[in-house]
């Protein structure tokens, strides 16, 4: 079974130093090299990774390095870390952007593409989307695709709708579905109403909404791959409701906002996927 995925992202949260206290805070609950404190957090087969702000990403990568050396780290599990955003192009005079290549230099190996976040408060389009996808690929990261249907698109019966036309934007160009394979790209279900709300989706909401966009993947990518794309569900998971969402068909790992920020939560979420997952 493919591995279950727990992500944070923390989005405009958490500064260098901040960051550097989360990972050591992190480290800690699993006891350094001996048994997980709380006797919960056993992350198992599970992969975990972490989307801070990107000034924050250098100082991560760091202390990550600097916990492994130092055995503090200890049964810890490997850790990934990605970028919340990322701009089309490389280089250039884009005041204020963030490119996938300087994310990567910075410690990056996943790439957040399309947040809610991104397409209500920044405006950006499908296009602009495809775009960011294409970047990700061309600097060697991971696109984490987030898609998801606002309150009225769900109420209006658009859900299925909505949510084909931000998986198919970036699955048709030709060039891109060839680069996709499970341990290159991923996709996150965040229904745009249950984020930071604390209105969850129940486990039977993300079944319907995973089988959509598996059917879509298997459609466009073919069984094999499309089939062992990890798809994860996002909006208000905390360690409270991480068991049900995890049980749910085809929900293979939740993206996690709010309750990423504490470390003690994300731990425990981390041993949600580690049970999940073995
Ligand atoms: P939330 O955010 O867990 O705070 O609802 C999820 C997300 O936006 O990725």
């Amino acid at each position: 079974m493919t591995a279950v995925i727990v992500a944070g992202n923390w989005k405009m949260n958490l500064g260098p130093r901040d960051a550097e206290l989360f990972l050591d805070a992190f480290a800690a609950v699993f006891g350094g090299s001996g048994e997980p404190a709380d006797g919960q957090a056993r992350p198992g087969g599970c992969r975990v990774a972490l989307f801070p702000p990107a000034v924050s990403l250098d100082a991560a990568r760091r202390r990550k390095a600097q916990l492994e050396e130092s055995g503090a780290w200890g049964r810890a599990p490997a850790l990934e870390l990605g970028v919340q955003q990322i701009h089309a192009e490389a280089d250039g005079a884009f005041t204020g952007e963030t490119s996938a290549e300087q994310a990567s230099q910075a410690g990056a190996t996943l790439a957040l593409v399309g947040h809610s976040e991104r397409r209500t408060i920044f405006h950006e389009t499908d296009d602009m989307v495809v775009r960011r996808v294409q970047a990700a690929f061309r600097a060697g990261l991971a696109p984490m695709l987030c898609v998801g249907e606002q309150l009225e698109e769900r109420k209006a019966g658009r859900l299925e709708a909505v949510l084909l036309r931000q998986l198919e934007a970036v699955l048709s160009p030709p060039e891109l579905r060839a680069g996709i394979r499970p341990e290159t790209f991923s996709v996150a279900y965040e229904p745009v109403w249950a984020i930071g709300t604390g209105e969850t989706a129940t486990p039977d909401d993300a079944a319907e909404a995973h089988a959509i966009l598996r059917g879509c993947l298997v459609d466009r990518l073919g069984e094999e791959i499309g089939a062992a794309i990890p798809i994860l569900y996002g909006g208000s998971v905390k360690p409270a409701n991480a068991d049900e969402l995890l049980a749910a068909p085809e929900v293979g790992g939740l993206l996690v906002g709010g309750a990423s920020l504490d470390p003690g939560d994300f731990a425990a979420l981390v041993g949600a996927g580690g049970r999940a997952g073995s």
